[in-house]
């Protein structure tokens, strides 16, 4: 079995260890829930590392009051077996430790769950928070931000994974490491692994898809489809407003559908952002596409009760 710490003291004797004997610590942070999306990070730092650190923890200060704290799916017993049975053939390796720390280890001087209380310790990225998911998320990455660095300092990774589900908390993430000059990692050892889905129907894993019911699930690969055309409009030559027409109508079209059968759903945003400054990309000028820094299409939908995000790269297919 893969030992467990659940405090940051007993951890750091495991962790002098592995400076010690100089050997390589990945580290895939998580919340929980497992599914093959987070095995495809935790398998990537395996062939990576000489060690994996799974966390888990389900951070309270990326959830706003409305949003799903209490409910959020925790399947502990399950999470640690899935990670004990992970396994990638021909290579001597599982999961080495997992870090399960209690919301007091990681808040020593507590918690406020009035998010615009302003008193406590925080990492912002500012500026680049309140975008894309941002926007409609306003204190979402401030929590995130602050709960990575907790986790990084903890850990002290040499190599961290982050999933392309959730670019904009990967890129945030790797300039965080840049600007706060950290070492552990490194922004070069944070890696954005690509978003696993149902081969089936192309709809990202999340751990939030057991809310959808069988009908809801039906209508929820929707958001992938319709990126996926704009993608495809995008390569064909087509302007910013065409991509993003056809994305919008596909979504309307099973908008209609999913009401013929008494499911809601119903488009939060599509979007082309610069994947540097997450600026929303202005105009057509197609020209801006190119560089080392893609442009990100992505989008919210609500299926139900339950919001899905997703995104794909333009000019990857
Ligand atoms: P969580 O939603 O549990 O996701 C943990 C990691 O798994 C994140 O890096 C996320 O991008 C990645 N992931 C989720 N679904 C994926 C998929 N279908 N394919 C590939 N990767 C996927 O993201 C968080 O937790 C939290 O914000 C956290 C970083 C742990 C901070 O609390």
């Amino acid at each position: 079995t893969i030992p467990i710490f659940t405090t940051v003291g007993s951890y750091r004797e495991w962790r002098r260890r592995a400076f010690d004997e100089r050997q390589t610590v990945g580290f895939v942070p998580t919340m929980g829930a497992l599914h093959d999306g987070h095995l495809s990070l935790v398998k990537r730092s395996l062939l990576d590392n000489d060690l994996t650190v799974v966390s888990i923890f389900v951070n309270p200060a990326q959830f706003a009051p409305h949003e799903d704290l209490t409910t959020y799916p925790r399947t502990l017993p399950r999470d640690l077996e899935l990670l004990t049975a992970l396994s990638i053939p021909n290579l001597d390796r599982t999961a080495s430790a997992v870090f399960l720390p209690t919301v007091q280890e990681m808040y020593p001087s507590g918690i406020d769950q009035d998010v615009t209380n302003q008193r406590g310790t925080f990492i912002e990225v500012k500026g680049y928070g309140h975008q894309m998911e941002g926007r409609v998320r306003p204190t979402f990455f401030r929590g995130v931000a602050t709960v990575v660095t907790k986790l990084f300092n903890a850990i002290e990774p040499t190599n961290a994974y982050f999933g392309q589900k959730d670019i904009q908390q990967g890129l945030l993430l790797r300039r965080l490491s840049r600007d706060l000059l950290l070492s552990h990692p490194d922004p070069a050892h944070l890696h954005i692994i690509p978003t696993a889905r149902d081969p089936k129907d192309g709809l990202a894993l999340s751990s939030r898809n057991v809310y959808l019911s069988p009908l809801e699930r039906q209508f929820a690969p929707t958001l992938y489809s319709a990126l996926k055309e704009a993608q495809n409009a995008w390569s064909d030559g087509n302007d910013k407003s065409t991509c993003i027409r056809k994305a919008v109508e596909r979504i309307e079209q099973k908008q209609r559908e999913a009401s013929g059968v008494g499911v809601e759903m119903k488009l939060d945003y599509v979007e082309m952002n610069h994947s540097d400054s997450f600026d929303v990309l202005e105009g057509e000028a197609r020209q801006r596409s190119m560089g080392d820094h893609p442009i990100i299409l992505s989008g919210a939908i609500w299926v139900g009760r339950t919001r899905l995000i997703d995104n794909v790269i333009l000019g990857d297919e």
